[in-house]
């Protein structure tokens, strides 16, 4: 309060040059003063989260919610103490730059007690749509083992269920069930959040998307997304036209169009089943061609992969994790919760970063710990910055793609000794890479519409009543997917991986990160002696080149706008660009113009009948939203 008069005050005498000295250097003290401050909640902060993840004692817990609530009101105080300076008024980038990261260190907190009574609570409501058992079997369980009718969840039993049947009816009952079942609350729940992050984009005075992609231009970004769109629209027709035709073949007309849009209980189907025997690629690609994977590695333990992933990273010159790290930042499986599907996952409280791990041994938990230790390694890069500079416009995420793509090629495997007496020929190679592509290609269409929705409904582009049809036009235009059947007015159709941590912008990040990471893996293995194979046989490993490059880039944290800084990479030409993603699966492209070519199909899709202008009469989903709120 006090600062803010003392501005007033300063502009309306207007500024002399020696004070404008002065105001330069009361925001250089300032942002030195904030980041310690920072620094400090930040770590409060995450000290009580973290503890209160296996706290079961309800004093304790709400002890730690009274202390999170302080530190959060501190942190809407740096936010606001930083929007006090006019950054018109400061010549020197660096420090406006600083300031502006600092405005927003209060986030969503400055909703004060909506955060925790209206925020979280409605976050935690949308991820138990996936997960609560209220899904009534199909057939009433005729279908399941031993004909058990208990109820069922999405995640893990639904999706399952989606990785093995080749029922079209019983996908589309699963489909259109969840939807039924969770349609009001979904939308409320996920309204909730919309509404939230416009309020906070207000309080704060910085635009909404600002404060939900945390980027510095939101705009820019969501037009290079769309430019991907665009280069990517040839291949991903022509794998499109095949995925119809198979499916076409073996539902029938009734079931998929030859000409249409696919349905999406089917197109879900082959994501699901993109590795797994009996997919629709078994006829061309059989699965008992590729090596077993697993097989690579069922001899050793949790840790041992862990240790092979922290190997990965040292070869290219990083440091080794310490004792420190090997003794109490990797936490154990959490033996209260057995977990038969557990994935291994990150704490990031940068300098220090938690790696959760599983006991199950695999070859894509292998890949997973090579994934995640991006975070662990990026943390150990950036620490010496100031704190604010810590959220390094999530690159964690393609870094560790990149690795993933060079710790999966074949060569890696055979050099590590991973693959022992496994011949990679030719055929595997195509199997290997249709598989990866069917995932990657058919994936990345849904994570532009997930954004793109996201995007047009925090903007009021479009609004509650009519974002179900919006979707399904976006659906159409972008994927060529339609739904299984009409549409009820009321429906709200997201899948439940649209919701999966959601406040984390979760599919724009997967866009991000599919796109630039294959984007960085290029470059990686084009900057070094690594060039002259196909690249999607590159490994980077041992390579220090390579490694200098990462750490260059890690070492910036967010100091520089976001082109500056993978601009350390992709020197050439720091746009998201999909010409690295289409020359790895250059060789299965290929092989689909050519097939598609035989079979004569069509590429592209005539419009969908199923989302008829009729089917949508306005709902009244605001007076309702607002009589369920009250
Ligand atoms: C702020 O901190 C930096 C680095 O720690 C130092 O070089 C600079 O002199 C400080 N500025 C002020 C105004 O305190
Ligand atoms: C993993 O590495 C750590 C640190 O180098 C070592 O102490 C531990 O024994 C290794 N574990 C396995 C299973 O190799
Ligand atoms: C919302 O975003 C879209 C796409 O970027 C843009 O065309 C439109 O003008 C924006 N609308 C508002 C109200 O800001
Ligand atoms: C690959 O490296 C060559 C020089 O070795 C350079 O001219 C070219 O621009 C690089 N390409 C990319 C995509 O980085
Ligand atoms: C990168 O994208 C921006 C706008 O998004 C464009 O102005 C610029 O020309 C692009 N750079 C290159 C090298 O294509």
């Amino acid at each position: 309060m006090a600062l803010a008069l003392l501005l007033l005050l300063m502009a309306g005498l207007g500024l002399s040059s020696s004070s404008a000295v002065n105001y330069e250097l009361q925001a250089r003290t300032f942002i030195n003063e904030s980041s310690t401050r920072y620094y400090k909640f930040y770590n409060d902060m995450a000290a009580e989260t973290y503890t209160a993840n296996d706290e079961e004692d309800f004093d304790a817990l709400f002890t730690k919610l009274t202390n999170v609530k302080r530190i959060a009101d501190e942190l809407v105080r740096i936010s606001r103490e930083a929007s006090e300076f006019d950054l018109s008024k400061l010549s020197d980038l660096r420090t406006k730059h600083a300031l502006q990261e600092l405005r927003s260190v209060g986030d969503l907190f400055v909703l004060g007690d909506d955060y925790f009574s209206l925020v979280q609570m409605n976050l935690a409501a949308l991820q138990t749509l996936s997960t609560d058992k209220d899904i009534e079997p199909y057939m009433g369980g005729a279908k399941m083992p031993n004909d058990d009718d208990s109820p069922l969840a999405y995640f893990p039993d639904i999706q399952k269920i989606v990785q093995r049947s080749s029922d079209a009816d019983e996908l589309k009952y699963y489909w259109e069930t969840w939807r039924e079942k969770n349609q009001i609350w979904s939308s409320v729940n996920f309204y909730t959040i919309v509404q939230s992050y416009q309020r906070a984009a207000k309080i704060l005075e910085v635009p909404v998307h600002r404060l939900w992609y945390r980027f510095d231009d939101s705009q820019d970004l969501l037009r290079q997304m769309e430019r991907v769109m665009e280069e990517l629209k040839p291949a991903y027709k022509q794998l499109h036209a095949f995925v119809r035709h198979e499916l076409h073949k073996k539902y029938g007309q009734e079931v998929v169009d030859a000409n249409g849009p696919i349905p999406d209980h089917l197109f879900q189907q082959v994501l699901e089943q993109a590795w797994s025997e009996g997919s629709i690629l078994e006829q061309y690609f059989p699965r008992r061609e590729l090596p077993q994977y697993d097989d690579f590695v069922k001899d050793r333990t949790a840790k041992a992969l862990i240790n092979e992933s922290e190997n990965f990273y040292t070869s290219l010159g990083f440091r080794p994790l310490s004792q420190e790290f090997h003794k109490s930042q990797l936490k154990e499986p959490n033996q209260h919760r057995p977990d038969d599907d557990c994935r291994p996952s990150i704490f990031d409280l940068t300098p220090r970063v938690y790696l959760m791990y599983c006991e199950k041994v695999s070859f894509r938990k292998l890949m997973q710990y090579h994934s995640h230790m991006a975070r662990v390694y990026y943390a150990q890069q950036k620490q010496q910055l100031p704190s604010y500079y810590f959220k390094a416009y999530n690159l964690e995420y393609p870094v560790g793609e990149a690795v993933v793509l060079s710790a999966s090629s074949p060569t890696h495997l055979v050099g590590r000794g991973l693959a022992k007496n496994v011949q990679f020929t030719q055929k595997t190679l195509m199997n290997r890479l249709f598989r990866m592509g069917i995932h990657t290609i058919l994936n990345i269409p849904l994570y532009y519409v997930h954004t793109k929705v996201m995007h047009d409904l925090l903007n009021d582009s479009v609004d509650m009543d009519t974002v179900n049809k919006h979707y399904w036009r976006l659906m159409e235009q972008h994927a060529g997917i339609e739904p299984p059947s009409d549409r009820d007015e009321d429906a709200i159709d997201f899948p439940y991986k649209f919701y999966v941590n959601i406040d984390q912008n979760y599919q724009t990040q997967k866009f991000i990160s599919e796109i630039l990471g294959y984007q960085f893996y290029k470059a990686l293995c084009n900057s070094t002696s690594l060039q002259g194979q196909p690249l999607h046989n590159c490994d980077f490993y041992g390579n220090l080149a390579v490694g200098n490059k990462l750490k260059s880039m890690m070492n910036l944290g967010s100091t520089k706008p976001w082109k500056d800084v993978i601009g350390k990479i992709l020197t050439t030409n720091p746009n998201l660009n999909s010409q690295a993603l289409l020359e790895y699966y250059d060789p299965i492209l290929s092989w689909l113009n050519a097939h598609n070519k035989e079979t004569n199909v069509k590429i592209g899709w005539s419009a969908t009948k199923k989302i008829a202008e009729s089917e949508f009469r306005s709902s009244n989903f605001k007076s309702n939203f607002d009589m369920a709120r009250t």
